[in-house]
């Protein structure tokens, strides 16, 4: 049941990844004269710096299946097809990339060396870190070669969203990318942040992550309601922590009057109505909120795997936000099914970008 009401929204994500993908070439079309080349004709590219994982090359063919976009997998171009006729995966609609003979390797080595020499980065190091794939990737997405990445199945989270948070532009007015789930229950569905990246916000940090969460839920169609969650209840405790997040909804309740945006409250407090009304009516917060903030990553990477795992959450990301592109890393050994969804989540991304660059 649970994955049925799953399939249900992100088949909700597929269409409008598909959707946006026709109205985005009927857009380009209008907009260009027959002697201009489209910005970016044809599929949106998804980059797998894993290409040729199995998972990652069925969810590829998947991802032709559905109309989502053009896969462009790394690896060597043998391997794969080797790996593939043993999965029986048809490969057409999908690129093969080996970052390592790439025609633009020495291209990108050179761009690589100019943006981070004052980071410390001789030419022989952008050399190297050209070499890999994970390095190789963001620059591809800089450079608009590929429209998104995905990538995280076989390493460590910090090791595939490091290149990317050194390679690729913040989105405007932000300065901080964060990280968040999506979870499913039977009635409800709530957006969990920072799940991922940030392992202690300050207050403006905090701040920032709520924003993005609600953006990211008004991007799924879903008006938020925002929770920024603690041990206290509206001052009920005097600590460090609790000031903190004190700090933070005061800096959102300044930045953006028209949010329903509250706290510091309590998980309890802010999940159910009945406590919210009967206790703090004064709270901005009228209903339960369908945006939790946690105080940080310990807090919210721990409560989303517990929801998952104890309290039958079906979960969807993680989805990183505040890149000015679509980058995601994916839970180590995610599934098909969540591979794919991510995907989704990125082509409606990039469409929203693609859209907003040609306005
Ligand atoms: N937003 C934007 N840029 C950032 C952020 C951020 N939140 N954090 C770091 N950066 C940038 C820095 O500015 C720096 O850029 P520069 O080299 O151009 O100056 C670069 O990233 C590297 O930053 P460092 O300060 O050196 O930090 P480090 O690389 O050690 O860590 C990281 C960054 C990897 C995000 C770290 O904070 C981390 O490990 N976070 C937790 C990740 C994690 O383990 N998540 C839980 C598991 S995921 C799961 O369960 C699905």
């Amino acid at each position: 049941r649970r994955l049925g009401r799953s399939k249900e929204v992100m088949r909700q994500v597929i269409n409008k990844a598909k959707r946006r993908s026709q109205l985005s070439t009927q857009h380009i079309e209008s907009k260009t004269s027959p002697m201009e080349k489209p910005a970016s004709p044809g599929p949106l590219r998804i980059a797998f710096p894993e290409g040729d994982d199995k998972r990652i090359m069925r969810a590829a063919a998947r991802i032709v299946k559905e109309g989502i976009g053009k896969p462009v997998l790394f690896g060597k171009s043998d391997e794969i097809q080797a790996l593939a006729k043993q999965l029986s995966v048809n490969l057409e609609g999908i690129d093969l990339l080996d970052s390592q003979t790439h025609p633009q390797r020495e291209d990108l080595a050179q761009q690589f060396f100019a943006m981070r020499a004052r980071k410390g980065v001789t030419l022989a190091e952008a050399r190297r870190y050209m070499l890999r794939r994970h390095y190789y990737a963001p620059m591809l997405l800089l450079r608009g070669e590929v429209e998104a990445v995905v990538c995280g199945e076989t390493y460590h989270y910090p090791d595939s969203i490091r290149p990317a948070l050194q390679i690729l532009p913040l989105a405007k007015g932000i300065s901080h990318a964060s990280g968040l789930y999506m979870l499913l229950f039977k009635n409800r569905l709530i957006f969990c942040a920072d799940t991922t990246v940030n392992i202690t916000p300050d207050a403006e940090t905090l701040a920032e992550i709520a924003l993005s969460a609600a953006d990211t839920a008004h991007r799924f169609d879903i008006e938020p309601r925002v929770a920024l969650l603690s041990f206290s209840n509206f001052g009920s405790v005097k600590h460090s922590l609790v000031d903190l997040v004190q700090a933070a909804v005061k800096i959102l309740h300044r930045r953006r009057p028209d949010l329903v945006v509250d706290g510091e409250m309590q998980a309890d407090t802010a999940t159910n109505e009945d406590i919210l009304s009967s206790t703090y009516p004064f709270s901005r917060l009228k209903e339960d909120a369908n945006v939790l903030i946690f105080p940080d990553l310990t807090s919210g990477n721990i409560a989303y795997k517990l929801l998952v795992e104890l309290g039958g959450a079906e979960a969807i990301g993680p989805i990183l936000t505040g890149l000015s592109k679509p980058y995601h890393v994916l839970q180590r050994d995610a599934s098909v099914d969540a591979i794919v969804n991510i995907a989704a989540i990125a082509a409606v991304q990039a469409q929203e970008i693609e859209l907003s660059q040609q306005a």
